[in-house]
């Protein structure tokens, strides 16, 4: 998508699609020349056809997956040794499609954790995150730091037989994949934006609360701090959302599924509306104070009880979470909505508004039945 109009302003010729050689690339060139005669020659035995030294595009994504440094072995699909697995505590509804992610940090590099709430991440990180459907792989998406507040990112589209993954920037509505047999979409790379600006490094999942969290696995808050690959000792290295077992596991999917976008960062797209992201220093302040309770919580100040500007069926106006009445909570009814099959997602009928079309039933289930305990808000 835009990697035509930056390769016209900034590269001029040398441009992805361009058929003429780009000549000598100055990053890749010199140690590289020195030590291998021939990007060929390094290949080896059980390497492709393909060349990852010419398969880097002007804005320096690579066109294939296969070149991008997650496996050693791309036919076996092993992943490379210094690339490692990690799960956030929560993970994010893609509807129904089951995930891996990896992340690569280079050698020695530390994660800037001096802000606690926003980790900044060293140049050369990689993060990726695969999506298979009925156990095949869909696409694999890939974000790359270039430099302080540069990052790159695309999706890989996987071939039907899983034997290759092609950079895709438009995105895909492919039919019958998703729950339901109704349609998966595989985002477009301005789609990322609208999750991923919203907090200050671009990355969502791998921070303090996503690795924090007990149910979080591989890269984990304590691994990431035991390993020195943080740059302070952390304020802590387990985290947990406060309440009961049923208020602490909404709160950690409205958290996940919906924080990115309904926070108050610059970059958030729903960062003028309710915020619903809870912050590390909430749950361990970087102090050592009393981490929050529920009710100190933004998602519970600017939810529970809250008038949204919507009327609800007996004319009252909807709350955003009305105590004890689901089916009257304006955050249940969008996230438990999609708009119907052959049309876009949109904000006023379904939440998050872009890319899902599968309603996260369990997830809605959760976040109802917390719903559900909590005491009636005042009549309007
Ligand atoms: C609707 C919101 C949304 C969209 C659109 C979206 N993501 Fe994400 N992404 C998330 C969330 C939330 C997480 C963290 C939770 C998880 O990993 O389950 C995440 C995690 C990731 C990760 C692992 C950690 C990180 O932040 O790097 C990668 C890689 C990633 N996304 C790439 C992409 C790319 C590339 C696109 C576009 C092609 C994209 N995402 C579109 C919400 C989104
Ligand atoms: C991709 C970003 C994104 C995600 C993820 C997202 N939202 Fe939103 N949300 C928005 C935007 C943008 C608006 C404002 C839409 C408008 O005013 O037209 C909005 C508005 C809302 C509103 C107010 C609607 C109204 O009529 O005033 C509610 C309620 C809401 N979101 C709930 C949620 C819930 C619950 C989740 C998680 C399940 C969620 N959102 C996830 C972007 C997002």
């Amino acid at each position: 998508m835009f990697v035509a109009p930056a390769c016209a302003i900034a590269w001029g010729a040398g441009c992805a699609d361009d058929p003429s050689p780009v000549g000598p690339d100055d990053s890749d060139a010199g140690d590289a020349g020195v030590i291998e005669a021939s990007p060929v020659e390094d290949a080896g035995p059980d390497a492709s056809e393909l060349d990852c030294a010419k398969d880097l595009d002007a804005d320096e994504i690579w066109k294939h997956l296969e070149c991008s440094g997650l496996y050693a072995s791309f036919a076996d699909k092993t992943v490379a040794p210094d690339v490692k697995p990690y799960k956030p505590g929560v993970e994010f509804w893609s509807d129904g499609a089951e995930k891996q992610r990896w992340v690569y940090l280079p050698p020695g590099s530390k994660i800037d954790i001096s802000d606690w709430n926003e980790w900044t991440y060293p140049r050369g990180t990689k993060l990726w995150k695969e999506f298979k459907v009925g156990g095949k792989r869909i696409e694999t998406r890939l974000f790359k730091k270039l430099a302080d507040d540069t990052w790159v990112h695309t999706t890989y589209r996987w071939n039907a037989d899983e034997t290759d993954a092609v950079r895709k920037d438009g995105g895909e509505v492919v039919a019958g994949l998703g729950p339901d047999a109704g349609p998966y979409e595989v985002p477009s790379t301005g789609q990322c934006d609208q999750c991923h600006m919203g907090r200050k490094d671009q990355v969502l999942g791998f921070d303090a609360v996503g690795l924090g969290l007990a149910t979080a696995t591989g890269e984990t808050l304590a691994k990431l701090a035991a390993d020195g690959a943080l740059s302070a000792a952390p304020p802590a290295t387990t985290l947990a959302f406060p309440g009961d077992a049923v208020a602490s596991s909404a709160i950690g999917w409205v958290n996940t599924n919906c924080g990115s976008c309904h926070n108050a960062n610059a970059g958030a797209s729903a960062g003028f509306k309710s915020h619903f992201l809870v912050r590390a220093s909430d749950l361990a302040p970087a102090d050592g104070g009393a981490p929050k309770a529920v009710e100190e919580l933004d998602l519970w100040t600017q939810g529970y009880c809250v008038d949204a500007f919507r009327a609800d069926p007996d004319g009252n106006t909807y709350m955003y979470i009305r105590g004890g009445a689901p089916e009257r909570s304006l955050m249940s009814i969008l996230a438990g909505s999609r708009v119907p099959a052959g049309e876009l997602p949109t904000a006023g009928v379904q939440m998050p508004p872009i890319v899902s079309r599968a309603v996260d039933h369990a997830g809605v289930k959760l976040f109802d039945d917390w719903i559900a305990t909590l005491d009636a808000c005042p009549p309007p």
